[in-house]
């Protein structure tokens, strides 16, 4: 186990997965975490991620006393990075100051000692690489048993160690991609100094969340699990079942706010490719009629949300008097980032924005429900969730999908979702623009592609007729994570065709704009 203590950078993350990436398993916790948060916990290597702050700072985050004693208990190498170096030299008794020297963004650095295992051993003293830097404070004097091992090409400190005290730091960033021999020196980290092997498969992580359920759930006791047809329920659910069996039981709810044919589709890779024993619940009158006259696009999800809660209660109760217990457990595909974003280390200038992923994100959990959570992803990132999933069958098509959100079409019909055949035009436009991104090989290289129905009537002439219809916007982004994106730019010919089937097949649409906006300053959604 790798431990990674996080005092606020933006790369934290990134660290956490480069040290899985190279097969050995990492957990992220605050940096400030009291140290009884660690006990148990025997890591072979602690890394001290970046952060914001200038040691020097009133209220810089610092690792909780008796910190260096756990380290050295559990025979850890510890590896500080930017921040988390200059934390390690000043707790050891070394100097940080404000230097004179800033260096932000590509810097080049010298191996000064060509015997450091953190450059292989045997590198060349003189040998250069380039990497990423930000800092302006610098180590100015090092910690008594420390020795530089490289300096940056104007002379800053770049990385240290003690091997007797298996103490390491680099004031640059290996996580990053504009590190580009980064990954190798967290090998030599990982593999040489600290001679831990890379022997965490997803194939074992499956094993083990299935012998954990098995032990969790009594053999009399039942299990509920609303299934999206995203990625994340679908994956949780198929592990749980393959844990428990039909102790497990799912619920699909059409809230009317699908995309075309979604409800066969999911439902028959549940049923047939998943066996998974899923109820579909048809909700969309009970949906649409409470929408019905809503503009307010937060009304909207409110109203959504609370009849999926209203739903998913009445499944419950019909469920126990069908076995006749109460279900105790519910599965939620929470993912590791969710849980990160529940402890943020102190000045990070992030918030405790929520400890569990409320249901589809559009609403809580009927709070007497008072069910146990199983969560069998909070330690995966998504890419590892995709992963786990192709180990158990999960179809690719499944696992590839486009995301799409918990309200549905609702956030991409502007307006009134019940207003004349919005949500019906809405999902023909929708399916011509997303099969011809399928059939043209771009589904995989774009994040999110879908149509959105504008209340703008426009005048158009078609057949000779001038005709009075509406307009759809095309919206497609390149992303990492949702959070910024780039708009994709297609062939014009590929748009062309894309227009023209629109206007020749979909009745009441005779404009067709494509949204060029990136977020920010926009965001994927119009709401
Ligand atoms: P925005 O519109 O906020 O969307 O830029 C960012 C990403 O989140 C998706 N999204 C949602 N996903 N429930 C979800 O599960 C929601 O309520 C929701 N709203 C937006 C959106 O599709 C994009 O991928």
């Amino acid at each position: 186990l790798v431990l990674i203590l996080d005092f606020g950078s933006q790369y934290t993350h990134l660290i956490t997965r480069r040290v899985r990436q190279l097969g050995v398993l990492s957990l992220c916790v605050s940096g400030t975490a009291p140290l009884a948060s660690l006990e148990g916990l025997r890591p072979r290597a602690v890394v001290l991620s970046g952060g914001p702050h200038s040691v020097h700072a009133p209220g810089a985050p610092s690792f909780p006393k008796g910190f260096l004693d756990f380290v050295s208990d559990a025979g850890a190498h510890v590896l500080g990075v930017c921040y988390g170096m200059q934390l390690l030299v000043q707790s050891l008794g070394g100097a940080v100051e404000s230097g004179e020297r800033q260096e932000y963004g590509k810097m080049d650095i010298e191996v000064t000692a060509g015997c450091s295992a953190l450059y292989g051993g045997e590198a060349e003293v003189g040998k250069r690489q380039t990497v990423w830097m930000s800092h302006g404070d610098e180590v100015v004097r090092l910690p008594e048993g420390f020795e530089v091992v490289a300096r940056s090409v104007q002379g800053a400190v770049a990385a240290i160690e003690n091997r007797e005290k298996r103490f390491y730091g680099l004031q640059y960033h290996p996580e990053v991609t504009h590190s580009p021999q980064g990954m190798e020196t967290l090998r030599h980290f990982l593999f040489d100094v600290c001679g831990i092997k890379a022997d965490w498969k997803m194939q074992d992580v499956l094993d083990e969340e299935i012998k954990t359920i098995q032990s969790m759930v009594g053999p009399d006791e039942h299990v509920i699990c609303a299934l999206s047809g995203g990625v994340d329920s679908t994956v949780a659910a198929t592990l749980v079942h393959k844990a428990i069996g039909d102790r497990l039981h799912c619920v699909f709810v059409d809230n009317g706010l699908l995309r075309y044919k979604e409800r066969e589709r999911v439902m028959s890779t549940f049923e047939s490719d998943l066996h998974l024993p899923v109820t579909c619940v048809d909700a969309s009158e009970q949906f649409l009629s409470k929408l019905k006259g809503v503009k307010d696009p937060e009304q909207k999800r409110k109203i959504i949300g609370r009849e999926f809660i209203a739903v998913f209660d009445d499944f419950a109760q019909k469920l126990e008097q069908n076995i006749g217990k109460r279900p105790e457990y519910l599965v939620q595909g929470t993912l590791y980032p969710d849980v990160i974003e529940s402890c943020p280390p102190p000045g990070s200038g992030r918030t405790h924005s929520h400890t569990i992923k409320s249901h589809h994100n559009v609403g809580g959990l009927p709070k007497d429900m008072k069910l146990k959570l199983i969560e069998p992803l909070k330690l995966l990132f998504k890419d590892e969730v995709r992963k786990l999933g192709s180990i158990l069958n999960v179809p690719d098509s499944f696992l590839k999908r486009h995301p799409f959100p918990g309200p549905g079409l609702a956030v991409r019909v502007l307006g009134d979702v019940t207003e004349g055949n919005a949500l019906e035009t809405l999902r023909q436009v929708d399916e011509i623009f997303v099969q011809a991104i399928k059939d043209a090989g771009l589904y995989d290289i774009i994040w999110q592609a879908f149509a959105v129905f504008l209340p703008v009537q426009t005048v158009g002439v078609q057949g000779d007729q001038r005709t009075h219809s509406n307009a759809v916007a095309l919206r497609a982004i390149t992303s990492e994570d949702g959070m910024t994106a780039d708009w994709y730019y297609f062939e014009r010919e590929f748009l062309g065709d894309v227009v023209n089937k629109i206007c020749n097949n979909v009745r009441g649409i005779n404009r067709v704009v494509q949204d060029i906006t990136s977020k920010p300053p926009a965001t994927v959604e119009w709401e």
